[in-house]
């Protein structure tokens, strides 16, 4: 018999009908781009889609932001609602757990044990980790075994996380995370004649008969909208 899985909107318009109703739950997508493709933006208009809704979210930052600084960039959004926030929507900055004083494997287990802890805490249906690559720079080493066993620990939570990603020099997606992905999705910024284009692509979904190719899209006052079979 054919499985069927439950999804969760993204809450990005236009996207979920390219996903047969939106990402499988649960499952981890690797959300892959260069800077100011629209990484972030999309991360927050998928948690606050689900508190909307009531589905809890947590946002983890790695950049050592705090949330002042994230509200300053994400308020004027009409998908923001202050409201949600500290309530559905947890903000926790992984920074002060990355800081260079410690070993490689002391902030390996560390920044395990802290998401896990803060997952348990807030029970979260939407997770997001943004961006998931500057853990690399301080893991080192540790790096590939931190992915496979964050995405061991995720595995057995029922929720939908979204990791965010660097494009590199040879590829669109960074390619550790990718191997740990349920799913990879690429925001581009194409140079085209005089300005550039904004494009997302689903390169993998697991258990989708996803759209493929590259589709237009924008960044307006109402957050990221998919424009399906427009190049
Ligand atoms: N209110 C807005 N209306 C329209 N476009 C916006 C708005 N706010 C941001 N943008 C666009 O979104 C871009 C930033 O997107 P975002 O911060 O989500 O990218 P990112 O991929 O997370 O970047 P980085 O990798 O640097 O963190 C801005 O450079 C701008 O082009
Ligand atoms: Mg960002």
């Amino acid at each position: 018999m054919e499985e069927q899985f439950l999804r969760l909107t993204t809450g990005i318009p236009g996207l979920d009908e390219m996903l047969e109703g939106g990402f499988p739950y649960p499952s981890t997508i690797l959300l892959a781009g260069q800077t100011g493709t629209g990484k972030s933006t999309f991360s927050l208009q998928f948690l606050f889609e689900g508190a909307k809704k009531g589905e809890r979210g947590i946002f983890f930052t790695t950049l050592s932001e705090p949330t002042n600084w994230m509200l300053r960039f994400t308020s004027s959004f009409k998908f923001f609602n202050k409201d949600l926030l500290g309530k559905e929507i947890i903000y926790f900055d992984l920074g002060p757990y990355l800081k260079p004083e410690f070993p490689p494997q002391d902030r390996f287990e560390t920044l395990l044990r802290v998401i896990e802890e803060k997952i348990i805490e807030v029970m979260p249906q939407r997770i997001v980790i943004d961006p998931i690559t500057v853990t690399s720079l301080v893991l080192k080493e540790k790096y590939r075994e931190f992915l496979y066993e964050l995405s061991h620990t995720l595995k057995n939570w029922q929720s939908v996380t979204l990791l965010t990603g660097e494009s590199t020099h040879t590829s669109p997606f960074p390619l550790d995370p990718a191997y740990t992905s349920d799913g990879i999705i690429v925001l581009y910024n194409i140079e085209v004649e005089m300005g550039r284009k904004r494009y997302i692509e689903i390169l993998k979904m697991r258990g989708t008969d996803h759209v493929t190719g590259k589709h237009l899209f924008d960044i307006t006052k109402n957050g990221i909208i998919v424009h399906q079979g427009l190049r």
